[in-house]
């Protein structure tokens, strides 16, 4: 007595890769360079807001975020894209976003779409969540590859009306999860454009937003306020694991159109798991302050150079314009993740765990995915014996 929506999910990138390499001892010591886990330092007065707040565990928490920690999401949304939000009514707080990802599908998606099944576009290869919440629902999740030849974002004007005509939710993560691409203004316009005709909505997972290289990637809350959107078409999603170096204190926020908020509220009182008061006040501290988010870009800053320099000359290296993955081509991604670990004990991702197959192929297949999270000295040493092993 299982359900069938489940039945063919693959087994999840994490066990994959355990299956794949724990059989075998690593070739040196080890280097983990597989999961986004960010390892820079968060804030040191973050300790302190919690404990201060500590009383707040003897109280069930505010389901849908304090006005507080609301506030300062709206304030930051202000601060970086220059759009006002009503925090009561455009905004909620989430346990990180990935819940937030897979409940929004939940509250949103309609269970037709003129009469049909509908449909979820999700880019190929993705955040795996966006493909179990389509199923969750009962849409069909359709994947679009995101390549080389795509500019490594889903190519949008592929797409046929008439399946335009079935879309429900269209995901798009900017900056990407793996390949660190980042949606244009142009590209939010045109999606938001399609999204308007073709009546649907966008869940824009932005959680990789304050990671970039130079210029703050564009977001879709910029280009909706700029184009005059309707907002319930919008759905954002921002997290302070990868900003703050918090993933383990589980806070982010959703900002969307006043009766979406409602309807993501409405599933929340009934099902959700708020975050602790405690911490609440901490994720706020965390929104209203920006010296540390600068500090980190700063050392996220000097990985990307260290890793341009011992990359430099390697075939198909591509920097990444934001976000903390490389995405390198390799003839096999999980031979090579294989060969790597056995070989030097530097541990990497196969890019096919992240991404489906589609007609035979696996947009994934030839790549791996690396994460820049150690402290440089560990990342330079990992990059470096991947570079010798895998392209010297
Ligand atoms: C693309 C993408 N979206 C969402 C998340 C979820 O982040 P969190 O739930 O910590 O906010 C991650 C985490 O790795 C991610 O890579």
């Amino acid at each position: 007595m299982f359900p069938e929506r489940f039945s063919n999910l693959p087994a999840y990138a994490f066990p994959r890769l355990r299956a794949l390499l724990d059989a075998h001892a690593p070739g040196g010591d080890v280097v983990h360079m597989t999961i986004g886990e960010p390892r820079h330092a968060f804030p040191s007065w973050l300790t302190d807001e919690i404990t201060a707040h500590a009383d707040g565990f003897g109280q069930y928490p505010v389901n849908e975020g304090s006005p507080a920690l609301l506030e300062a999401a709206a304030d930051w949304v202000q601060r970086r894209y220059g759009v006002s939000l009503d925090p009561a009514t455009r905004l909620m707080a989430l346990n990180g976003t990935r819940e937030g990802l897979y409940n929004a599908m939940m509250a949103l998606c309609p269970e037709r779409k003129r009469g049909e099944r509908p449909v979820v576009l999700v880019p190929n290869p993705f955040y795996q969540v966006y493909m179990v919440a389509a199923l969750s629902v009962g849409a069909e999740p359709v994947f679009l590859d995101a390549t080389e030849a795509t500019g490594y974002l889903p190519d949008l004007s592929a797409v046929s009306g008439e399946m335009l005509d079935r879309v429900a939710v269209v995901y798009l993560c900017s900056p990407s999860n793996p390949q660190g691409a980042v949606a244009s203004r142009a590209y939010w316009a045109e999606l938001i454009a399609l999204a308007e005709k073709h009546d649907f909505r966008i869940f824009a997972d932005e959680c990789y937003s304050e990671i970039y290289r130079d210029d703050p990637p564009p977001g879709v809350l910029e280009v909706a306020a700029e184009v005059g959107a309707d907002p319930e078409r919008i759905v954002a999603f921002h997290s302070l694991s990868k900003q703050s170096n918090v993933p383990g204190l589980r806070s982010g926020f959703v900002a969307a159109g006043p009766e979406s908020i409602k309807a993501l509220k409405q599933l929340r009182n009934y099902a959700g798991s708020p975050l602790p008061m405690p911490l609440q006040h901490a994720a706020a501290r965390l929104w209203a302050d920006e010296a540390h988010v600068e500090e980190n870009r700063r050392l996220y800053a000097a990985k990307y150079a260290c890793a341009d320099e011992i990359m430099d000359g390697v075939p198909g290296y591509r920097a990444p314009e934001a976000g903390f993955f490389l995405w390198l081509p390799v003839a096999d991604g999980e031979e090579a993740a294989l060969r790597l670990w056995r070989e030097t004990g530097v541990r990497v991702l196969p890019g096919a765990f992240l991404a489906q197959e589609r007609g035979g192929v696996n947009p994934g297949a030839g790549f791996i995915r690396v994460a820049m999270v150690a402290p440089e000295e560990e990342m330079a040493r990992g990059l470096t014996r991947l570079r010798d092993c895998l392209y010297g």
